[in-house]
């Protein structure tokens, strides 16, 4: 019996079946159950894959009990700290951080995929003006499939990369003129002398008829929220780009059914849902802990938006971060705005509420990447529904990172998981004559 196994016995048979013991570089060991239909004729179960590893990745591990993020290595507080969003994209791509030529090279890559196909504008002209960005910008990315195919090779790395690189280089253009559009306002070109958040920025905010001057300030803030939002392991989103990428799709197609599922409410959603819960509670006039109630009633839809994660059992280190940068930013004077600054009040009182309750304690619900994030982004004066259309610029390199690590791994397969079937036995058709 090899030391690093498991041994399955099949209670019905008494077969048993040694299944190997995987050894990660950190985190749990994992069984490796492919033989196990063959040996034991039986599937594993497990919705919502809660204990599944769905593949091997070297791009980011999480530690839920501890509260650890690191990006190839690197803890997320030291990232936040040290690097920009762009030197992050370097390494999450390409699993080192990047020597000064290596990254002056791929910032000219970037800065020079930043325009769309002037076919594209009259794209968005399809959409009503009260569109919501997250649904433009699905639309928009499916569509670049249609610019970039028939000279794409997905198996050629190269091509795998100038795909990688033409994503993370337009998704802030393409964010920035869904939320032009809805404002009826003129779509501002990138400029090639800014950096990647102050390019952002600029597109989104600066008018025609007047020079605009990007905040540092606020460039920074945005360049730090991007790195916290870059990669997160294995989730809803990223497994969602890694199925469909599986059938060796176009990775245009492949990154919008990304951000497809990153709109979800559960998952990257909650960022615009967090402040819509907080505001409802400031203008209820109600107490908090009739909130705190709603959310722990089965029978009532409310949930507390920003509070639990499936894999964080601890506090979120990127919430930590983000609070404080919540606290620096609306401590400036340009940024104090009465309601925001009640908001984070409210926010901040209904953790502390939470975190002494059982309920919430007992399920090990912490405050998560969303809670505090979308106050800075209406303290930086971005709209509440183009929360998640920033959350989708940040995560597009940890998109295309993990379809890249997969289409490069020569044992990769299309997924095609399984089923518990439950539905009718066999029987026979009967004509709706006979039918009573
Ligand atoms: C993101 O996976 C990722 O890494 C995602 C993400 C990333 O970077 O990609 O981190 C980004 O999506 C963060 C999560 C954003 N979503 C929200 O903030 C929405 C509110 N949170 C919940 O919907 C929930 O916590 C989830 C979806 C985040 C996690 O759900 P799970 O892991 O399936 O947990 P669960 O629903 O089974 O909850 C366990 C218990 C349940 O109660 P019991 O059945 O045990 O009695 O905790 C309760 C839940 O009812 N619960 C909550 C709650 N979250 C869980 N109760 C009240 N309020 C909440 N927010």
């Amino acid at each position: 019996m090899k030391k690093d196994s498991v041994t399955l016995i099949d209670n019905r048979t008494g077969k048993q079946v040694e299944l190997d013991l995987l050894k990660p570089t950190c985190g749990p060991m994992t069984m490796d159950v492919r033989s196990l239909y063959k040996e034991l004729g039986i599937f594993t179960y497990d919705p919502g894959f809660m204990a599944t590893a769905s593949c091997w990745s070297d791009i980011t591990y999480l530690d839920g009990e501890k509260g650890i993020l690191e990006y190839r290595g690197y803890p997320i507080e030291q990232l936040a700290e040290g690097s920009t969003y762009l030197e992050t994209c370097y390494l999450l791509l390409h699993g080192e951080l990047p020597s000064k030529e290596e990254y002056d090279e791929f910032e000219h890559s970037i800065k020079h995929h930043t325009m769309l196909h002037e076919q594209l504008l009259r794209f968005y002209s399809g959409f009503r003006r009260d569109s919501h960005p997250m649904a433009i910008m699905v639309g928009v990315v499916a569509a670049l499939s249609a610019f970039y195919h028939d000279d794409e090779d997905i198996h050629d790395p190269q091509d795998r990369l100038a795909a990688a690189h033409r994503l993370i280089a337009k998704m802030p253009t393409i964010a920035a003129w869904s939320y032009r559009y809805a404002q009826g306002m003129p779509f501002v070109y990138p400029d090639n002398s800014l950096g990647f958040s102050e390019n952002f920025l600029h597109m989104m905010f600066s008018m025609p008829t007047e020079k605009y001057t990007v905040d540092p300030l606020l460039a920074k803030a945005l360049d730090v929220i991007l790195i916290l939002h870059a990669d997160h392991e294995q989730n809803a989103s990223t497994s969602t780009v890694r199925l469909a990428g599986s059938s060796q799709a176009n990775p245009f197609a492949v990154i919008a059914s990304g951000i497809a599922s990153l709109w979800g409410p559960a998952h990257g959603g909650a960022n615009e849902a967090v402040i819509k819960m907080l505001t409802e509670i400031n203008e209820s006039g109600k107490p908090l802990s009739s909130f705190i109630e709603r959310a722990k009633d089965k029978n009532d839809r409310f949930r507390l938006m920003g509070f639990g994660h499936r894999v964080y059992k601890n506090h979120d280190p990127r919430a930590k971060i983000i609070r404080e940068i919540c606290h620096e930013m609306l401590a400036q004077d340009k940024c104090q705005n009465p309601v925001h600054q009640k908001l984070l009040d409210t926010a901040m009182e209904l953790e502390k509420v939470a975190l002494e309750d059982d309920y919430f304690k007992s399920r090990n619900l912490y405050p998560n990447v969303d809670f505090y994030s979308g106050i800075i982004f209406l303290g930086m004066g971005i709209p509440l529904n183009m929360f998640t259309v920033l959350f989708a610029v940040g995560r597009t390199v940890g998109w295309v990172s993990q379809w890249n690590e997969m289409m490069a791994d020569p044992q990769s397969k299309i997924g095609r998981p399984r089923q518990l079937y439950t539905g009718a036995p066999t029987r026979d058709y009967v004509g709706i004559k006979k039918r009573s």
